[in-house]
């Protein structure tokens, strides 16, 4: 073997190298965004921020998860509404995501599960969701305590409480 022949096959080495690299990356990221499919699935995303999906016990096809819903969730706290996902992410960096996912969120939110989960998992929603693409239109913004709400709503209020409830705000 000479220098030349050497050289072909290192090259040819780093080549094929290259091809594995590129043929396992598709597959570890189908991985990823079907775990991101698992977490969010039993994350409990969809109760909220997929319109009907409680009242169709998640029969709901994955296309329309995660739009949003025009319905809001009143409490002490005002009306908040669950927030198009779809379209959030798609104008959210995963480095904005990892900081975005462990601030406070208004109620009924539970921005504290987010908060603990690790980045791993974190980011295997985020791919999930971007993986979906942008779909539905936004949900509306919320509204503070005592103000008129047009739009249809559930009502959160705490009764009987022994202490009154406290909640996060923005
Ligand atoms: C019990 C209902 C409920 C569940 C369950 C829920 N959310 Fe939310 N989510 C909301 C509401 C309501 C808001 C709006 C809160 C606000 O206005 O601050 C919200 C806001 C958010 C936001 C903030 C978007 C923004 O505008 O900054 C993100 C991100 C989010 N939810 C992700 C998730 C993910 C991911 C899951 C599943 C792990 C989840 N939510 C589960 C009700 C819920």
């Amino acid at each position: 073997m000479n220098i030349r022949h050497i050289a072909l096959a290192t090259l040819s080495s780093f080549a094929l190298l290259a091809q594995t690299a590129a043929a396992a990356n598709p597959g570890q990221d189908a991985r990823v965004i079907e775990r991101g499919k698992y977490l969010t699935q039993i994350g409990g995303c969809n109760d909220c921020h997929t319109q009907g999906y409680p009242e169709a016990a998640g029969k709901i096809p994955a296309t329309q998860w995660l739009t949003g819903s025009q319905v809001g969730f009143q409490g002490p706290w005002g009306t908040s509404y669950p927030t198009n996902l779809r379209l959030y992410m798609r104008d959210l960096s995963e480095a904005q995501w990892l900081i975005r996912a462990r601030q406070p969120m208004l109620p009924p939110m539970p921005w504290f599960n987010l908060r603990d989960m690790n980045d791993k998992d974190l980011v295997a929603m985020y791919r999930f969701i971007r993986s979906l693409g942008p779909a539905g239109q936004a949900a509306p913004v919320a509204m503070g305590p005592g103000e008129t709400v047009t739009t249809p709503y559930f009502e959160f209020v705490p009764k009987n409480l022994p202490m009154p409830a406290k909640h996060a705000q923005r």
